[in-house]
């Protein structure tokens, strides 16, 4: 690999000051996230499952030893550098709304509880029309007209950067997953999305206000729900025209994760599948907001996507042809957050032979996707001060559904998409690809 392939460090600004993370939605998982993030800075935790906290990168040759930290490699935000605001239609401040949650017990709330008092959500961006299982939602903007309700977000994100004095902003939706959308003409070009807000056209969704107002104040807007948001060409273009980062939709926590991982393996083997029969118990208002078929064949079309692009079976027609893939997600209130899923694999071997793998994960929905936010954030608010812009495929490891050019099958195998990532630190600061080739050492 040359040096003209490589990026530049110097020309990376620092980050300097504080950076404000913005969540649309503050229930289960942001209320985890900020807690979380509290009692890591405060020394009564340890931050599990975040890259940008726990992970090291390894760079030059094997025998270099050089494995830094990814934070002490890469120019981050430091975890005291962040100041939280978030938007919610429930005026709950973040304490209550965690205590409802039933997420983290009161043993871990009570120390950083006077923190997440003094967190309390901005009236939202909301209609019951886009999320209809939502109640109590008192917390709401109104205006004439949705251009004038993301002009209002606009105004609620430069006060909050004035107020509490930070530098840059990183926004990512964990709000409930919207009613199913298409992209339509309205989503086509930046002319015709603003004149669908100012027609208060119905195509246009609250997440997409949220996700506009974001670009326009420069600040990097991600996705942890599968809502098209700003997964269109009208706000790609409008990101790469801001010089801001935008990534994908809906965060690959459990059953998809495991997905991800396991058809890249069977395929590596060359074995077949059958099908894939995937169904799960969750209690959590995210599980009542997904009992709406509305909002669940959002979820569905996120969540059925992976297997196909892994497993390519236009290529290999004997192996995946027509296999079976069904997915169902089940509201069961007595389990909360903590999500049980089951996973049935038919999968064919040598000759054909059939053989089975079962998968009972029992995990907690907002425990695995809190660290997904932080890094979401970190990385985002990186990438833009090292100059990128526009859809960032390398941040494809942290979702269902990766947003990629036009054109491009997106890559959904997770130790491709963490090779990707980590070689996408690599460059942006100047070292060598890892290629895995190794035959120096043999030489
Ligand atoms: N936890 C996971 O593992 C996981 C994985 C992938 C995706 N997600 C997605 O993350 C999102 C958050 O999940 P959760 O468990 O925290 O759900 P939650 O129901 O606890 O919280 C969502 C919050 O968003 C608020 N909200 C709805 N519409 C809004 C709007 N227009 N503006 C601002 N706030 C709005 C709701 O009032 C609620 O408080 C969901 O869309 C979920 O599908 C979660």
């Amino acid at each position: 690999m040359s040096d003209t392939t490589r990026g530049n460090p110097a020309t990376i600004a620092p980050a300097t000051g504080k950076l404000a993370i913005f969540t649309p939605g503050l229930g289960a998982v942001a209320t985890t996230f900020i807690a979380g993030v509290e009692r890591v800075r405060r020394g009564l935790s340890a931050p599990i499952g975040s890259l940008t906290q726990m992970a090291t990168v390894r760079l030059g040759k094997r025998t270099d030893n050089r494995s830094p930290l990814i934070k002490d490699f890469v120019p981050l935000a430091t975890l005291n550098d962040i100041v939280f605001a978030a938007w919610d239609p429930i005026p709950d401040d973040a304490y209550t709304a965690a205590v409802k949650a039933g997420v983290l017990t009161k043993e871990d709330l009570e120390p950083v509880a006077d923190f997440l008092k003094g967190i309390k959500p901005m009236p939202a961006v909301f209609e019951n029309k886009y999320v209809t299982r939502i109640t109590g939602a008192t917390n709401v903007k109104s205006a004439k007209t949705k251009r004038e309700l993301a002009e209002q977000l606009r105004a609620d994100i430069r006060n909050f950067m004035k107020a509490n004095g930070a530098e840059r902003g990183a926004m990512v939706w964990t709000g409930s997953t919207e009613i199913f959308i298409k992209a339509g003409p309205q989503h086509q070009t930046i002319e015709a999305f603003e004149k669908a807000m100012d027609e208060n056209d119905e195509a246009i969704a609250p997440s997409m206000l949220y996700a506009y107002a974001a670009i326009m104040e420069g600040i990097a807007y991600c996705n942890g729900a599968p809502n098209l948001s700003a997964d269109f060409p009208a706000l790609v273009e409008l990101a790469n025209q801001k010089g801001v980062v935008v990534s994908g939709k809906d965060f690959k926590t459990g059953q998809t994760w495991m997905k991800t991982v396991i058809a890249p393996g069977m395929k590596a083997r060359m074995l077949g599948l059958e099908g894939w029969y995937s169904t799960n118990i969750l209690g959590n208002r995210d599980g009542e907001v997904l009992d709406d078929p509305a909002s669940f064949k959002t979820k569905e079309e996120s969540k059925l996507s992976v297997l196909h692009t892994i497993l390519q079976p236009e290529k290999y027609p004997e192996l995946y042809k027509d296999f079976s893939h069904v997915v169902r997600i089940n509201y069961y209130p007595p389990r909360g957050d903590n999500k049980e899923g089951w996973d049935n694999i038919d999968i064919k071997g040598w000759l054909g032979y059939p053989m089975q793998i079962k998968v009972n994960f029992l995990c907690r929905d907002s425990i695995l996707a809190a660290p997904l936010v932080l890094d979401l954030a970190l990385f985002s608010d990186f990438a833009q001060r090292a100059g990128m812009k526009g859809i960032q495929e390398w941040l494809s490891f942290y979702y269902k559904s990766p947003q990629v050019a036009p054109g491009l099958q997106p890559e959904h195998d997770l130790f491709i998409q963490q090779t990707k990532l980590k070689n996408t630190l690599r460059h942006l600061m100047g070292e060598e690809q890892i290629t895995h080739l190794g035959l120096e050492y043999y030489q």
